[in-house]
């Protein structure tokens, strides 16, 4: 048993896609969630920013005993998820394999595609990861960089023609390809769900980053014996910049009051 915190961090909103599940499927853990709002968004920058960043992240996180960071980022998990493993002597896990595994699970046309940030498909890290797993399935990727903004401004509802339209432009391409399974490789997209889903079709299944993620630390934890005992869990609440607007949009996010339990923090200290 290990009674402290897991570590959540993201550029912005997106990793409460991850948090929402994990309160779920472990009610009684105690999460510290660090949003980068200030900074958001990281799908557009270059590696040693990110890296840059993802430090102080992390840093500010471990300003906390915990015993374990789950990297709700997809940017940050395809881009610098070894260096962070080897700087920590804690479990860092990010979001790319438990996806990979479980769409190459899912598939049965064998056509997968993947939509995330610029800087998650130019890292290749998702195309490697298919390649190494499964390679006789046809991993069809793609950016769709307007995506986190719209999120970040709350844009995301089906019925939405702002989004609608921009998902409609990015995802035909998809349904061109034929894919039967699309991987949502940026922890914001779960957010655009139905609105995926509707320009997809039921017949595409779509798989969560931040849930797979999740329920991998799951698993971990169990493993070595480090769940929490049977109290009830918590969860605190970082962010850079304004608390009010991360507690307006993460009330909406996750379906649940955050009031009081937002702080803001100055990220360049660490
Ligand atoms: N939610 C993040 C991701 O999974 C970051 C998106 C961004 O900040 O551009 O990639």
């Amino acid at each position: 048993m290990d009674q402290r915190p897991i570590g959540v961090f993201d550029s912005g909103l997106g990793g409460l896609t991850a948090v929402r599940q994990l309160r779920r499927i472990m009610p009684h853990e105690h999460i510290i969630y660090f949003g980068d709002t200030a900074r958001v968004p990281y799908g557009n920058r270059g590696r040693e920013t990110l890296l840059k960043y993802a430090r102080q992240d992390v840093r500010f996180l471990r300003s906390f005993d915990l015993k374990a960071i789950l990297i709700a980022c997809g940017t940050v998990s395809t881009n610098c998820l070894e260096e962070l493993r080897a700087e920590n002597d804690i479990p860092i896990l990010g979001v790319v394999e438990p996806a990979v595994e479980r769409a190459a699970a899912l598939t049965r046309n064998r056509r997968v595609g993947v939509v995330a940030t610029r800087a998650s498909i130019g890292s290749g890290a998702y195309a490697r990861t298919f390649a190494g797993l499964r390679p006789d399935l046809q991993v069809t990727s793609l950016a769709c960089p307007l995506f986190v903004p719209l999120v970040e401004e709350g844009r995301f509802r089906v019925g939405d023609v702002v989004i609608e339209t921009v998902a409609e432009d990015y995802l035909s391409q998809l349904r061109t390809a034929g894919v039967d399974t699309l991987v949502m490789g940026c922890t914001h997209y779960p957010l655009l769900e139905g609105v995926i889903a509707k320009t997809m079709g039921p017949a595409v299944s779509l798989v969560d980053v931040g849930a797979e993620a999740a329920a991998a630390l799951k698993n971990l934890l169990a493993d070595r014996d480090g769940l929490t005992g049977d109290a009830e869990g918590s969860a605190a609440y970082y962010t850079s910049d304004r608390a009010a607007d991360f507690q307006r949009l993460a009330s909406l996010f996750l379906g649940e009051d955050v009031s009081g339990r937002v702080s803001a923090i100055d990220i360049t200290r660490y």
